[in-house]
């Protein structure tokens, strides 16, 4: 498979971990870039050291390039975070959450290629005017933060591919093969993949994460926190339940804010509690069976993509 993204990457498919905070970590990271995609490791919520022992760590289990996430709405920490990539030296890092205006010159010339998600055509643009390399469309249906307009990805991709030159990663909603296609036929260059992730063996999440997301079926996930800088697409259940009566009921952010503290979302991803916290989760979870070591995700997107592209080509239409 080639694309401009393969090239700007030099990895083997066009398939990008998504970042994850929580769960995001150098064994995950790892085990995609052996497969052939790019594997993510995320910054959010570590401290430096963590991340360059972390950054060492997948460096030591894989040779092949990986990179970092950075969510730039994480102030106080996107310098240490940039400090520590460019002294360790990653492939790519990919933003979100903030404009990657400040940090995209730092990153290049360190060598570091920047991957900017967006969730609007606007930002997009505003993305390629600061030189990022490439952007990544993120549509509603996503795991984890989604933008405000709540535009699908079958919509955004193809808008943002129409307005900018440079190359399109399709995010939210690809979960296997035809995912992948149908993101190829929008002009996307390259898939970004968060929830399909999740539910892999070398994934830290707990099993009882793995097991309600393989549980999960077509109308499992909520929107939570309809406020600027949040909406979270999480897994339906008791907690994600409480937090949305208390916006029916008219709740400002600040009385939200502590029922969707960081913490609450590690008690449920890592110690399993996930009736005492949040889980993010995409709308993609209804169409995943089994939990799977992450090269086959990989390679049964690769195997699907010929045998589809058959299908394709017998199509009378
Ligand atoms: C558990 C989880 C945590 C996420 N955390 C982040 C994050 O820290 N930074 C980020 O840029 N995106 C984050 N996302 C979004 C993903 O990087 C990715 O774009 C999204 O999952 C793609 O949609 P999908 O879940 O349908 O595959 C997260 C998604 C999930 C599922």
């Amino acid at each position: 498979m080639k694309s401009r993204i393969t090239e700007l990457l030099s990895i083997r498919y066009p398939i990008i971990e998504g970042g994850m905070v929580s769960i995001g970590d150098p064994e995950l990271a790892a085990a995609v870039s052996n497969a052939g995609g790019l594997g993510i490791i995320t910054a959010g919520g570590k401290s430096k050291g963590q991340l360059v022992q972390e950054i060492r760590l997948a460096g030591s289990l894989t040779d092949k390039p990986f990179g970092v996430n950075i969510a730039l709405n994480a102030r106080q920490q996107v310098g240490s975070y940039v400090e520590a990539v460019t002294q360790e030296k990653v492939s790519a890092v990919t933003t979100s959450a903030g404009s990657p205006e400040a940090i995209t010159g730092q990153l290049h010339a360190a060598g570091i290629k920047v991957i900017q998600v967006v969730a609007s055509v606007r930002h997009a643009k505003k993305a390629e005017s600061v030189g990022v390399d490439a952007v990544v469309a993120e549509g509603y249906e996503a795991g984890g933060h989604n933008g405000p307009d709540e535009t699908t990805t079958m919509v955004l991709v193809p808008q943002i591919v129409d307005a900018v030159k440079i190359p399109v990663i399709a995010a939210g909603g690809i979960g296997d093969a035809r995912g992948f296609l149908a993101a190829l036929a929008l002009g996307a260059e390259g898939v970004q993949i968060g929830t399909r992730f999740i539910a892999t063996n070398e994934c830290i999440a707990h099993q009882n994460y793995k097991q309600a997301i393989i549980q999960a079926d077509d109308t499992s996930t909520a929107l939570i926190v309809r406020r600027p800088g949040r909406f979270f697409r999480v897994l339906k259940g008791p907690w994600p339940q409480k937090v949305l009566e208390l916006e029916n009921a008219g709740a400002s952010t600040e009385q939200l804010l502590p029922y969707i503290a960081g913490e609450l979302n590690r008690k449920a991803a890592i110690d399993g509690d996930i009736e005492a916290g949040y889980l993010y989760c995409g709308q993609v979870a209804g169409m995943l069976k089994e939990v799977v070591p992450a090269k086959e995700v990989i390679d049964s997107i690769v195997k699907g993509v010929s045998v589809l592209r058959k299908r394709l080509m017998e199509v009378d239409l």
